[in-house]
This record gives structure tokens, sequence and C-alpha cells, in this order.
């Protein structure tokens, strides 16, 4: 028997269209072909899911994974696996490229197994010109599916299934089905969660700023959110299976609740979740500078659980910038926020992104970028040069600054940043403070003159740095008290309270 011969044995039954319903139908389907086939090859059947970019696909990557594993399919490190998904980004071009190099990479291990299903996947599917190129370049690719219909996948995989194992189609078919957008939420799929004591939580999908340089809105498409009960709903069950850290995941969180039916904002969706018992650590992003309100503000202040820590995109100090960006807020607006944040919570910890090289920046927009940061004196910062990105307004932009004044510019941003977060980071040496155990040290921390035997650790601050510390590895997942013995720049050497 070949594998073009095994039929399925399922009496058809009707498909359920109401979601999820309809996906734990494909699901279930999916797990009984995938079991045929384990009997076949007299062994599991595996897959690796790779995420490019940011928070949010990590999420995404994570609920496909839970798909997976429901169809009884195992998780594998590397990408010799019988199903490859590649979760992809496309806000910078050179996530792309990075992208159609490891496709070639697929390939090669295609040809050794021809049974393997590749899928992408992701906001660079969601770009017609990426798909093009995909179908031409790299036809052996099985499946591509965009960010609107990722709760499909059971669905999706099912069809590849039934070309493969069915035989109805013995011609290898890439299978392409990507939205434009979607005001459609499904929720309650299973989700894997990759650690076991902290998880994101999506509150919100899309973006409706239109950044004249940015992507995501065309990607990810128009802003939704999710009802608060649903969001609650999930980090309680989170809470009861030990995630004691929940990350609030949207493009913009301080615009979430709107267009719900019934009143929401993200101030009185954070002090609810603050409520959730077992919870012992909130964090959010992106929080887009014109919308963070007092009430946020205000909120955070109070809370015991919500980290003293935000991320808040600056983009440019340029006034000039800003408005070509479309950012609605001047370098003051921004400072001023600054202000208010810092004299509600002293030790709150700043982060941002900045592009540089954004079309027609002079030496004068540049430097009023440093000048802020400088007066601001972020604790660290995701510094970007600017990308040009077909579609955005900002790519018909004239005056593209070269790029060797961007490298020199760029540099020159860097050694502020890592001088202002180094002093920022030096004035925490000797304080104790509380961390969150995430793993046991990989091999290589030279910094430690390392005791056979010892177990180090890496724990989290609120802040968001790091400390690696010795301690014992079932510590991981509890919150710890740990004395930062010593500051590296970006990351801490530290010894362990004990109580
Ligand atoms: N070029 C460079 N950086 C970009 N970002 C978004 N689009 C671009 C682009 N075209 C950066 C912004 C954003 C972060 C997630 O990525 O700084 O905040
Ligand atoms: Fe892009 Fe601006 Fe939306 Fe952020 S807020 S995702 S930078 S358009």
């Amino acid at each position: 028997m070949t594998d073009l011969d095994i039929k399925e044995t399922d009496v058809e039954i009707k498909v359920p269209e109401k979601e999820p319903e309809r996906q734990f139908f494909y699901m279930e389907k999916c797990r009984k072909l995938v079991e045929q086939r384990v009997k076949l090859k007299k062994r599991s059947l595996r897959y690796h899911v790779e995420t490019f970019g940011c928070q949010m696909n990590f999420k995404d990557s994570e609920k496909l994974e839970g798909v997976l594993a429901a169809m009884g399919i195992e998780a594998e490190e590397s990408e010799k696996a019988d199903i490859v998904i590649y979760n992809t980004c496309t806000v910078r071009e050179n996530a792309n490229t990075k992208v159609y190099g490891r496709i070639g990479y697929l390939g090669k291990l295609k040809k050794q197994n021809p049974d393997m299903i590749i899928a992408l996947c992701g906001c660079m599917m969601q770009e017609p010109a990426a798909v093009e190129k995909i179908k031409n370049s790299y036809s052996f690719v099985d499946l591509i599916f965009g960010t609107h219909n990722i709760f499909k996948l059971a669905e999706l995989l099912y069809n590849v299934f039934e070309d493969r194992l069915c035989g109805k189609e013995k011609k290898h078919r890439m299978l392409i089905d990507v939205w434009k957008d979607t005001d459609k939420i499904v929720e309650e799929l299973p989700s894997v969660y990759k650690y076991s004591f902290k998880a994101g939580v999506n509150i919100m999908f899309g973006c409706n700023n239109f950044c004249t340089y940015c992507l995501v809105p065309d990607v990810r498409g128009r802003e939704r959110s999710r009802r608060p009960a649903d969001i609650l709903n999930e980090i309680r069950d989170m809470a009861s299976k030990g995630i004691v850290e929940v990350m609030l995941l949207g493009q913009n969180v301080n615009s979430y609740g709107k267009g719900l039916d019934e009143p929401a904002d993200f101030a009185g969706l954070l002090s609810k979740v603050d409520g959730i018992e077992g919870i012992e650590r909130i964090r959010f992003m992106t929080s887009h500078p014109k919308d963070l309100s007092d009430e946020l503000i205000d909120v955070m202040a109070r809370s015991k659980h919500i980290c003293r820590h935000i991320h808040l995109p600056l983009q440019s100090g340029s006034d000039r910038l800003l408005k070509a960006m479309n950012r609605h807020y001047t370098a003051a607006d921004y400072m001023k926020l600054v202000e208010k944040l810092r004299k509600a919570m002293p030790d709150i910890a700043i982060t941002t992104d900045i592009i540089v090289g954004f079309p027609g920046e002079t030496e004068q927009d540049f430097s009023d970028t440093l000048k802020v940061c400088e007066e601001v004196a972020f604790d660290s910062a995701f510094t970007f040069i600017y990308s040009k990105r077909t579609g955005t307004p900002a790519a018909a932009m004239e005056d593209q600054v070269p790029p060797d004044v961007v490298k020199e510019r760029f540099d020159r941003l860097l050694e502020v940043i890592r001088r202002t977060s180094e002093e920022k980071a030096s004035a925490l040496t000797g304080k104790t403070v509380q961390v969150l155990v995430e793993e046991t040290d990989r091999e290589g921390l030279e910094a430690f003159d390392k005791k056979k035997d010892q177990v180090y650790l890496t724990g989290r601050l609120e802040n968001n740095l790091l400390v690696h510390f010795a301690g014992s590895s079932d510590l991981i997942g509890k919150l710890v008290n740990v004395k930062l013995d010593e500051c590296k720049g970006f990351y801490f050497l530290g010894s362990l309270c004990q109580k």
C-alpha cells in the first residue's frame, strides 16, 4: 500500500457551517488521517512551526500549534518534520528576503522527504506580490494562507491531506487561501503555550492608524476588539493552568474597545485583568502615544500586578517627520506623556521604537530625534533603518535618504541608546528586585566563574531586563527575589535571596 492508497473510512456527515465547530470537525477528520498515517509509517508525525517577527506572530504560532497538537501531530525542534509552517513577517524588506532563503532550504528537505507538507502564513502572505513570487519560484509549497484565516488551519490542512492521501489529485497543487480583510474573530480554538508560566493574549486585531511607512494596516486589516468577557475567560483559564504572567497584545492597545457593542476601554480592561486571581504580572504592547489616557496611567500606578514598564514607540523626535509619518503627536506631546508617566510611577521603565532614514529626514530632523532620546533616556529601544514598503504612502515620497547617511545616523543613535540604557540599568545595581524565573541558563554564560554542577537561571525583571543567577531549576516559572550584583549593560549578574 502506498500513501496515495489510504482511504478515509468516515461516512460523510454534514460539515458544520458555524465556527469554531467547523474547525473542530476538521481537526477530528485530520486526526483520523494522521492516525492512519502513523500506523503506515510506524512512527509519529511531527510538525515544526517557525515564527518570524513580533509577539503577535508568536501568539498566532501558539494557536497553529494548538490545532496541530489536537490532530495528534507532535512538535519537532528542527525543520526535518512532516509539516513545516513558516509564520512570516513583512514589516521590513529584509524580513521577506530572509523568508525566501529559508523556503529554498525547505525545498531541499522536501526532495529528501516528498511527503513533507510546507505551509506559509502570516503577514507576508497578505502581499499579492509575495504570493506571486512563491507561486512562480517555489512551486513545491503546498499551502499558503493569510493573517485573517489562520483559524482555518484544520480545514486547509484537511484539503491538503485529501489531495495527498486520498489520491483525488495526484498532481501537486498549491492551495492558496488569503483573505483581504475580515470582521470575524473565532474564539475557543486550542492553543499551546510555549512557556508554562507566561503567555500572550490577543485583545484586538488589526490597526487603523495608517502610519505612512507601515504595511501592518494592509496585512492585518482594520482594528477589531475581542469582547472583554472572552478575554477575561481566557486569562482565567490560563491562570488555572499555572500561567502567572500575561502580555495583552494589540497593535494599538490604547484604542481597545472601539466598535464593541458594550462600552469598554483599555484602562477598564486592565483593571479587570488585574483582579484575576493567580495572575502576578501583566504586560501589554503596543501603546500608541496619541491614545495613551490618564485613566491608563492611573490604573497602572495603582496596580500591584501591572509591570512598571511601557513600550511607547516614538518613531521620530522631529515634528515635521512625525506629521509626515501620520503619527498625530509632537515631540513635546511625547515628552509630556513621559513626564506624566514618571510623575505617577518614578520607577517606570520606558522603551521605544525609532525609525532612522524616513524619507526627507534631514540632519536637523535626526538631531531632534537624538535630543528626545537624550531627554527621555530610554531604558531600551528597538532601532530600525527605514525600509521602503511598496504600497505605503512613504514609498512614493521623494527624498529617500541615501543608505550611507542612514547608516551613519543609525550608529549615532545606537550609541546614545546604549549609553542612556546602560545608565538606567546601572542605577539598579545593588538593589534586590522580584524576577520571574524563565529558564536555566544556556551554555556559554562566560561572565560567571561557573561552578561545576551548579545550575544557573535566567530571570526577567519587571522592566524586562534579564538577570542570571545560581539557583535550582524547580524555580522556573516562580517569582523570586534576586540581588542585582553587577550590571553588564543589558543584563545583570545576581544572587538569589533566600527568604
Ligand atoms: N521601516 C522601518 N521600520 C518600520 N517599522 C514599521 N514599519 C517600518 C518600516 N517600513 C517599525 C516601527 C514599528 C515597529 C514594529 O517596526 O518602528 O513601531
Ligand atoms: Fe504600523 Fe502605525 Fe499601526 Fe503601529 S500604529 S502597526 S506603526 S500603522
